[in-house]
């Protein structure tokens, strides 16, 4: 069963009304230009960002997203936001247990689980972000430490319609350096193996695995073009138009 390639913008703590704003509608305008592309588009902004996003997009087909969200409806959790507020603004997707959350407001698995089934119950897709630190690469514990935290952070009724898997490398975020091709395989590949254990093959084989970290129009056709993989999740690049489209357009996919 072939899957859909995601080409997904994650602008983290970027992004002021007008610029944002700019930034989403040179994508939707691109995208428009594409006709019937292949894959699908999603722009995740900062939370402050969403509404002026979601108007910014009126009548594209490129998907809205945020970067996380609390477990709860609502109630006294200052400063969080929750799924229904992000349904509230027309998010369709969230991305959940990104490595910076992991490190910065020391996310766990558990607590991404929590989030995810959070996120189902308004009907959101989760993207549930994994991936090993340069120590763990290292000391051969990468495959170990993706596959525990995919058994860990994707709830039992995950599918493949509600679950997207991002594959990212802690040391590749940032900072231009990518695995070979033959790692980002390995990777891949187990996580599906996983996934096919915990979800059955049928989700497994459907779900869609995102490759993350210094993806750029250079490194697309690669990286993209591997067996398992079915899309970026794109920090940096994705807060140019050019850079953003040219990673879709490089893939050979869309
Ligand atoms: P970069 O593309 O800037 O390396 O960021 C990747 C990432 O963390 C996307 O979630």
């Amino acid at each position: 069963m072939a899957r859909k390639m995601l080409i997904a913008g994650n602008w983290k703590m970027n992004g002021l009304l007008a610029d944002g704003a700019a930034l989403a509608k040179g994508v939707a305008e691109e995208v428009k230009k594409m006709g019937k592309p292949q894959c699908e588009f999603l722009v995740c902004p900062p939370f402050t960002l969403l509404t002026t996003i979601k108007k910014a997009l009126r009548g594209s087909k490129v998907a809205l997203g945020a970067q996380d969200c609390h477990i709860a409806e609502k109630g006294a959790h200052t400063g969080d936001i929750s799924p229904v507020m992000l349904k509230d603004c027309g998010c369709q997707y969230v991305i959940l247990g990104h490595s910076e959350r992991r490190a910065d407001h020391g996310e766990s698995s558990e607590l991404v689980n929590a989030k995810a089934q959070a996120a189902y119950g308004q009907g959101l897709k989760a993207i549930i972000c994994v991936g090993e630190t340069l120590a763990e690469r290292d000391a051969g514990k990468a495959l170990d430490v993706c596959t525990r935290q995919i058994l860990d952070s994707v709830p039992e009724s995950a599918t493949w319609q509600n679950t997207v898997i991002a594959y990212e490398p802690v040391w590749a975020i940032g900072t231009g350096k990518v695995p070979t091709t033959k790692d980002v395989e390995e990777v891949h590949a187990a996580i599906r193996k996983t996934l096919a254990k915990k979800l059955g093959k049928g989700n497994a084989n459907r779900m869609r695995i995102l490759y993350g970290g210094s993806v750029k129009p250079n490194n697309a056709k690669e990286l993209l073009g591997l067996e398992d993989v079915d899309g970026a999740l794109i920090g940096g690049a994705s807060l140019k138009v050019e850079d953003f489209i040219n990673i879709a357009k490089n893939s050979g996919a869309c």
